[in-house]
């Protein structure tokens, strides 16, 4: 029995960490799955509605580190994870995408020797600026494991010298939440109860955009173009809910600049925000999984950044690099509500069986089938040696 230690904290996480909880715990007898929240996202609407949603059990652990400067945070995160296990003594600690927690998470383990998975491994933005950047380059290099979503991941981890037989190409996990929780999310009526049928959604938390008051003006003159056009739907990120207070931009009521065509709404629940996207005429946003989401859903999306560690989305889906530049976004955004096509495609792999391939790739690495023969010589008893990607 090998105990697997999956560590998620902020938003992004827990739809990539429940289908590989859900994988795992299909195959209790090879394997026990320990779900340790690191409370760096701690809202009810950034984090227990996910748990929620996604049918996800309570957290075994959650280490309440909550939110502070990178160093604070970081180490708060190392002090009590390190703990943990020490405590537990993990076969494997898995790790999700690139947010504070996941480095932290990853150089603790592996300076205890354990071994680190990282699941959306190798992408890369080149942008030393985004803390996020870090977090997945260093987070890669003391991984053991690197689960990747897209063929140009797996290019950057050999160009940077990991070795080719860590690298499992195994697609995109948060299809694998999205592709089953969207009939689910069909039953949600946040347009309808907002009274919108064409609209645009758009989500801003990078804090490129939203943690300088110039920046974030920008986004405010966005908004408001954007509004001239049609309804906006904005669910606010608690950090540029803060921002935009702190640098006093204008919100009166439930509008913002007077503007009644724009619905600011607090960070919205999993189901919600899929069904939002799905019928978004378009959706402006700097946040790196709802361009996954969108391709997926082939739903037009505007990516207010200079870069994207996602490539594939512009490549093989329906994403669009567009600069902090106002005009060029209303116009764009313009062209797809005038009916212009993003495009349709989905990347290879991003099929919703995600999941049961990196648990095939754990069993390979511990050899469980050869655990099972030989426990089954022990016990006398016959031994089914299935593939947990198998249909
Ligand atoms: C973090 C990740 C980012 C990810 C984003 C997803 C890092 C470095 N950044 O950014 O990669 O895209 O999560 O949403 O890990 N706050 C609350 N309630 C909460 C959580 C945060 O009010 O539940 C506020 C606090 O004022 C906090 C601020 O938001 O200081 C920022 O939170 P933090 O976790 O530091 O970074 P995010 O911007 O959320
Ligand atoms: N999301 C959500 N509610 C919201 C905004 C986003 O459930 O109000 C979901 C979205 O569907 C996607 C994930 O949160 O699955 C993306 O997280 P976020 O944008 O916070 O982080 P990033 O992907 O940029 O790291």
């Amino acid at each position: 029995m090998k105990t697997i230690l999956l560590v998620a904290g902020a938003r992004p996480n827990f739809m990539k960490l429940a289908p590989l909880h859900e994988a795992l715990g299909k195959r209790r007898e090879s394997y026990r799955p320990f779900v340790v929240h690191t409370g760096q996202h701690y809202d009810d609407r950034m984090s227990d509605v996910f748990f929620r949603q996604l049918g996800l059990p309570k957290p075994d652990i959650n280490l309440g580190v909550g939110s502070g400067s990178h160093g604070v945070q970081t180490g708060k995160v190392m002090i009590a994870i390190e703990e943990v296990m020490l405590d537990l003594d993990p076969d494997m600690v898995v790790v999700f995408g690139d947010v504070n927690s996941t480095l932290a998470t990853a150089i603790t383990a592996a300076k205890l020797e354990i071994p680190v998975a990282h699941v959306e491994a190798g992408l890369r933005s080149n942008d030393w600026s985004m803390p996020e950047e870090i977090n997945r380059i260093v987070a890669d290099r003391v991984s053991t494991l690197h689960f990747t979503t897209c063929e140009d991941a797996n290019r950057n981890l050999v160009r940077e010298g990991v070795s080719e037989d860590s690298i499992h190409f195994v697609g995109n996990i948060m299809i694998d939440s999205l592709s089953k929780f969207l009939p689910m999310a069909e039953r949600m009526t946040v347009a309808e109860d907002l009274g919108l049928s064409d609209y645009i959604l758009i989500t801003m938390h990078r804090p490129g955009n939203v943690d300088n008051s110039e920046q974030l003006r920008k986004i405010v003159e966005i908004l408001s173009g954007l509004a001239e056009l049609a309804p906006v739907v904005f669910p606010i990120h608690p950090r540029t809910r803060k921002n935009i207070i702190e640098f006093e931009l204008s919100i009166g009521g439930d509008s913002i600049l007077g503007n009644k065509n724009l619905h600011l709404v607090e960070p919205l629940g999993y189901l919600e925000f899929l069904k939002l996207e799905k019928d978004a005429a378009v959706v402006v946003t700097d946040s790196g999984g709802v361009q996954e989401e969108t391709t997926y859903l082939g739903v037009p999306c505007l990516t207010v950044r200079p870069n994207t560690e996602r490539p594939v989305t512009i490549t093989d889906g329906t994403n669009t690099l567009v600069g902090l530049d106002p005009t060029r976004v209303i116009e764009l955004a313009g062209e797809y509500i005038d009916g212009r096509s993003a495009g349709k495609g989905r990347p290879i792999l991003w099929d919703g069986s995600t999941a049961p391939r990196i648990v095939d790739a754990i069993d390979k690495f511990f050899d469980i089938d050869s655990i099972k023969i030989k426990e089954s010589i022990r016990t006398g008893e016959e031994v089914e040696v299935a593939r947990a990607s198998s249909p």
